[in-house]
């Protein structure tokens, strides 16, 4: 199979080939997936995408002209694919279901104790020889309720990571995890789990349901103080909603690891160039915010492992003509 991988990093290149080990024609490509660049595609069987890559209605009809047969996604979301689309094409789509829910979980911990212990800041002041403790005070994890939006496989690694520091856990979920329940996490609804909770964390993928979960309504119920963090999709969370609560002070802090319009900005330099988003740029004037540039899945295991997947999806469609971890075309209707 040709397959052109799109958005590659030189480290996706490096895993990719080393788990491919020369068995199919890939072509690496550093520009994102767009209209513009899906001619790109031409005589490939596959395309290869991540999650900034667009795979609208639109690139999905070009591709399908092109010839291409199999999207294999390096990603486990995949609300960025036109699902009804690709199934009109006749297009299959892969993804890696699961790669290291354990280095997301981590993170989405890594951003909790930065925040509260103000970590961010403290490397800085000592750097600059300033050990004053002033503004650095945090509180003990001990005894606090995190409400965790979703208890799938990165939810239930935070729900028990959080457990060992004695935390009680609030969850919202459509489906209860058992692992979940077992380590007594307390399922409720999102009223209930945001009235109640310090910290709120999302862990579900974005759907219809769930993009703008949290919005001004949601934010008025939280506790005054608490602690936001989202290591889902940016879009489950309205950014200009988010800032309000952070002048108003009702929350206290927050830690995107994504952010709704990340997709001109992450994974790139823009180091010798300027933000153009001024909601974004908006949210880096605060002390109290912490931004990581979508790097909640960015471990050697968890590279390893969406190389591997990526390559098994794209040798099961070879052979048998679907990957072995499809996306379901959506129901019809
Ligand atoms: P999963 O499918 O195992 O779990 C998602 C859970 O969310 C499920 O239990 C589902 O029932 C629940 N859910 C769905 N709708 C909901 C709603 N309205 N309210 C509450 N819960 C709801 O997925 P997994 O592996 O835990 O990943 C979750 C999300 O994390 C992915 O969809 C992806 O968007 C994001 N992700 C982020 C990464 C990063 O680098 N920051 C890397 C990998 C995934």
């Amino acid at each position: 199979m040709r397959v052109t991988v799109f958005s590659t990093k030189p480290y996706d290149e490096d895993y990719l080939r080393s788990a491919n080990d020369g068995a199919h024609d890939l072509v690496f490509l550093e520009m994102r997936l767009t209209a513009d660049t899906a001619a790109l595609a031409r005589g490939s069987d596959a395309v290869c995408a991540f999650v900034n890559d667009d795979l609208g209605a639109d690139v999905i009809a070009e591709l399908a002209r092109l010839g291409v047969r199999l999207v294999a996604l390096r990603s486990a979301g995949f609300n960025h694919v036109d699902l009804g689309a690709a199934a009109e094409h006749g297009i299959a789509v892969g993804r890696v279901p699961a790669y290291s829910p354990h280095a997301v979980a981590e993170h989405t911990i890594a951003l909790i104790l930065t925040l509260n212990r103000k970590l961010h800041r403290a490397y800085n002041r000592v750097r600059e020889g300033n050990f004053a403790l002033d503004g650095l005070l945090g509180f003990d994890l001990h005894g606090k309720t995190v409400g965790i939006v979703g208890t799938g496989q990165i939810g239930g690694i935070v729900a028990r990571i959080l457990t060992g520091f004695g935390c009680t856990i609030l969850a919202t979920d459509p489906d209860r995890n058992p692992y979940c329940l077992n380590l007594g996490v307390r399922y409720t609804d999102l009223d209930d789990l945001l009235g109640h909770s310090d910290i709120v964390t999302m862990q579900c993928p974005l759907t219809p349901q769930t993009r703008h979960l949290i919005d001004a309504d949601a934010i008025a119920r939280m506790k005054p103080g608490v602690m936001v963090v989202n290591t889902s999709r940016g879009a489950v969370i309205d950014t200009a909603a988010l800032i309000a609560g952070l002048k108003s002070g009702t929350i206290g802090s927050v830690g995107l690891d994504v952010y709704e319009e990340e997709a001109d900005l992450f994974f790139e330099d823009l180091s010798q160039s300027f933000i153009r988003d001024d909601v974004f740029a908006r949210l880096l004037t605060f002390p109290n915010v912490l931004v990581t540039g979508h790097q909640g899945f960015f471990t050697h295991e968890a590279l390893t492992a969406i190389a591997r997947t990526t390559l098994d999806n794209i040798a099961a469609f070879a052979r048998d003509g679907a990957p072995v971890h499809p996306v379901p075309a959506p129901a019809a209707g």
